[in-house]
């Protein structure tokens, strides 16, 4: 199939495809692998160019403990994640799976099982969908490199490849997303043959989706460590990493480490502009949960629990409709959650007991707060809408942010421009 005829056939189908991610919004990234015994970073094999003599030996040393998988699926439930993507392979090359394409893996090594399909049966025992992320760059494999320049180093690497990525699309089941990355050297999708490779990953799992690092537009847009919406009508998920790596990272000091605040703004700005935020954990050799990941997530999940209305589900780009303040100038970036006539106001800094919200175009019907289902009195003028009888103090007590849900007549809109003058 040619390229054209590929994203064409893809576009027709993704709408049903996507809906339970765009509904989902957030999501676990895993990084492990050999790296994690280092924790010097995933790319310390490169940055520190560590020859592969020198790195192998990881491999037979690695020694996890039993089945961390499940404390990582359970912390996603808790924290209100509701899909994971865990390195099944990353850039050094070493498979987490029971691969017949090379021995470097996690069964015939030092852990001495498949740690994929112990990932895969977590997930499903708390009811999260599945991701795989796969490396198409490799440190490791003898062609990772040459293959850039060397034919019949390319026509092996890519069988390699492609065997791997079908081994991963046939021996676990279902499978909800194919997370490809780098994909160093080979500098065309022609060259990579993505369409073959994601038409075979299609054909065995139909309702997957993929993202676009295999260097075509797939189902979604992959912005790192910057929360930015793509263009309208672009799915897209930010990846975050915690506290600044992938990988294990035990040197990180607490404050590198996002707050819970600082998570919630991140969810706040990705609803805001109908993406993702896949955030990062980077668990330690033996699989264990860092203690700062559980610190900062546990009280996400509890917020989510009292205003998941404001993040699941389909929303409306609140861009073009409602403003407050730029990324910049708001520490929760914007403030707005839109889903049709009905608006939620991020409220990080609670103003007591009265305040307002100005250039509101739209009728309002109804105020109240989203945790507690409290009413709210209000006065609609001409270019504000008064807040009257709040609680004094902030009354979310998980992370000092609580959400003002407003439902008006028609989908609401928003003027405020710089001046302070009614046009
Ligand atoms: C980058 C890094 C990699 C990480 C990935 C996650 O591409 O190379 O280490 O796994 O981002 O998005």
């Amino acid at each position: 199939m040619d390229k054209e005829a590929y994203l064409a056939e893809i576009a027709a189908s993704r709408p049903d495809r996507i809906r339970w991610w765009q509904e989902a919004r957030f999501g676990m990234f895993v990084h492990w692998g050999l790296y994690s015994q280092i924790g010097r970073h995933e790319w310390v094999m490169n940055r520190e160019r560590i020859p592969i003599a020198e790195y192998e030996p990881l491999a037979d040393a690695w020694k996890p403990k039993e089945r961390p998988a499940r404390e990582w699926a359970a912390l996603a439930k808790q924290a209100g994640m509701k899909y994971m993507v865990m390195t099944t392979k990353h850039h050094e090359g070493f498979c987490l799976w029971d691969t017949q394409m090379t021995d470097y893996n996690a069964a015939k090594r030092g852990p001495g099982r498949d740690l994929v399909r112990e990932y895969v049966e977590a997930c499903r025992e708390f009811d999260l969908k599945i991701g795989f992320y796969y490396s198409l760059m490799d440190w490791h494999h003898p062609d990772g490199a040459a293959c850039a320049v060397d034919e019949a180093a390319r026509r092996r690497f890519l069988d390699y490849t492609q065997g791997l990525v079908r081994e991963l699309m046939t021996n676990y089941g279902k499978i909800d997303i194919l997370w490809y990355d780098v994909s160093w050297p080979l500098k065309s999708p022609e060259l990579w043959e993505s369409v073959k490779m994601s038409s075979m990953a299609r054909e065995l799992q139909p309702h997957i989706i993929i993202n676009n690092r295999d260097q075509l537009d797939e189902d979604f847009g992959t912005p790192e460590e910057h929360v930015t919406a793509e263009q309208a009508g672009r799915n897209w998920e930010a990846c975050m990493t915690f506290n600044g790596a992938w990988g294990y990272m035990p040197s990180a000091p607490d404050e590198d480490w996002h707050s819970t605040r600082a998570v919630l703004g991140m969810l706040s700005t990705a609803t805001a502009g109908q993406g993702n935020l896949l955030l990062n954990i980077g668990p330690a050799p033996d699989g264990s949960v860092p203690q700062l990941a559980y610190d900062r997530l546990l009280p996400v999940g509890k917020w989510l629990a009292q205003n998941g209305e404001a993040v699941y589900g389909q929303v409306d780009r609140t861009d073009g409709r409602l403003e407050w303040m730029p990324v910049s100038g708001n520490p929760m970036g914007r403030s707005w959650t839109l889903k049709g006539n009905t608006a939620y106001f991020w409220i990080a800094r609670w103003p007591g007991r009265a305040f307002a919200i100005g250039g509101l175009k739209s009728k309002l019907l109804k105020a109240s707060i989203l945790a507690s289902g409290q009413p709210v009195e209000f006065e609609q003028q001409p270019d504000r809408v008064l807040f009257r009888g709040l609680p004094e103090a902030q009354p979310d007590e998980f992370a000092g942010t609580s959400i003002l849900k407003l439902e008006f007549v028609e989908p609401p809109r928003q003027a405020l421009g710089a001046g302070c003058v009614v046009l």
